[in-house]
């Protein structure tokens, strides 16, 4: 009984968030739109969690890797939990504002849900593009008040994201110091294939796949396919641009020399553009009128960590624990000369402004940035790369 005082001072907070009274009038119409948008990706979060938790029998998950189901089927219940809150409560303050949220989305996670091992994949890009999106939308809020509430939700998503990373076999807990920030443009490239029937007004950037099956790997050369790598723009003029949290900008390669440097763990965010000029981290300024295609997400696992190795031990039957082949691949020394040499924003800059003039056939500066140049161990491929980390 000496608890029910205290939870229910916890819990007033949470109430009068929900309460329509604490948000009640008019609002900055950008203020509405990454309300709006951020429901939605409640909704399709909440979604996927509860589909992905009928569809799935408890042999499922011990045969993909699982010493219990009970490890994975709680987090995912709790974390579906959370997302169906943070959907009440987003619509409730939007009705607050005499908006109206956006419910007539249908969403189809039938790609998603073939196997466990796709299913806890696709949750920890789902979470990585929610706390992207919040991120990015921290730059649209003007009320501050808004932008806490909305930071209420993104620490929690950061928090989803962690176990997922956890419950994914070779993730890093927490894999890097910073996370990465989306436009809602560039969240509906990974959201939209999912979701139907409504509305959304945001135009979506083109959606990008990586076609590379097994582990990306440092070193892996990554394959791309888009409805807009159709030709219209020869293959040999277009770029991949790595992103990841806390660079300056990407690391812009090559289209047919997209291989993953060494150096990266974690999330990597894949775009394809029509030039070599590297996009900026900051994602209110990022540039995109040479954008082609993305960005989608990779997980470049290189820091496995004992937790992880407990959650998912591969002591199951283990069919579907993940295979660890990639197809075209070049030495992990190799690719960590990929980022051996200088970085920031002139050297990355310059190294574009290389990169962007030469086309198949590819050499390195002397001195600059670019002087790495190798051949992949089947000689398939020249690699050359430099560093903007
Ligand atoms: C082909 O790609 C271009 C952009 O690269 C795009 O504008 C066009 O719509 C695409 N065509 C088809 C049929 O997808």
């Amino acid at each position: 009984m000496r608890y029910s005082s205290a939870i229910i001072a916890l819990a007033a907070p949470l109430v009068a968030y929900a309460a329509p009274a604490r948000f009640y009038g008019k609002r900055a119409a950008s203020d509405v739109l990454v309300f709006k948008f951020a429901d939605v990706l409640e909704q399709l979060e909440s979604t996927f969690y509860q589909q992905a938790i009928a569809k799935f029998k408890d042999t499922d998950f011990t045969s993909a890797g699982f010493p219990s189901s009970q490890i994975p089927i709680e987090q995912f219940t709790s974390i579906q939990a959370d997302e169906a809150s943070h959907s009440s409560a987003l619509q409730a303050a939007l009705k607050s504002f005499g908006e109206t949220p956006i419910t007539s989305c249908q969403f189809n996670f039938d790609s998603a849900l073939t196997d466990v091992a796709t299913m806890a994949a696709t949750a920890r890009v789902v979470e990585t593009v929610g706390v992207a999106a919040y991120l990015g939308g921290a730059t649209l809020l003007t009320d501050p008040v808004l932008l806490t509430a909305a930071g209420s939700i993104l620490t929690v998503e950061a928090r989803h994201q962690t176990i997922l990373n956890v419950l994914s076999s070779g993730g890093t807990a927490i894999p890097a110091a910073f996370d990465m920030a989306f436009t809602p443009s560039e969240v509906l490239a990974i959201a939209s294939p999912f979701i139907s029937g409504c509305q959304i007004p945001i135009p979506a950037n083109p959606t990008l796949s990586v076609t590379n099956t097994g582990t990306v790997a440092p070193g892996t050369l990554l394959t791309f396919k888009a409805d807009s790598l159709n030709g219209t723009i020869p293959d040999s003029s277009l770029f991949c641009q790595m992103l990841v949290g806390g660079a300056p900008m990407s690391i812009p390669l090559p289209l047919s020399q997209c291989v993953v440097p060494a150096g990266i763990n974690g999330p990597v965010a894949l775009f394809i553009t029509s030039d070599g000029q590297p996009l900026i981290n900051n994602v209110r300024d990022r540039a995109t009128n040479k954008l082609v295609a993305g960005p989608t997400l990779a997980f470049v696992d290189t820091k496995p960590q004992m937790l992880g190795q407990i959650a998912r031990s591969s002591s199951g039957s283990g069919s579907n624990a993940q295979s660890s082949t990639s197809t075209q691949t070049i030495s992990p020394a190799e690719a960590s000369s990929i980022i051996s040499s200088a970085n920031g924003a002139a050297t990355a800059t310059a190294a574009a402004a290389s990169a962007s003039s030469t086309s198949a056939s590819v050499s390195g500066t002397s001195g600059g940035p670019n002087t790495f140049v190798g051949k992949s161990p089947d000689g398939k491929i020249t690699v050359k790369g430099w560093t903007g980390l």
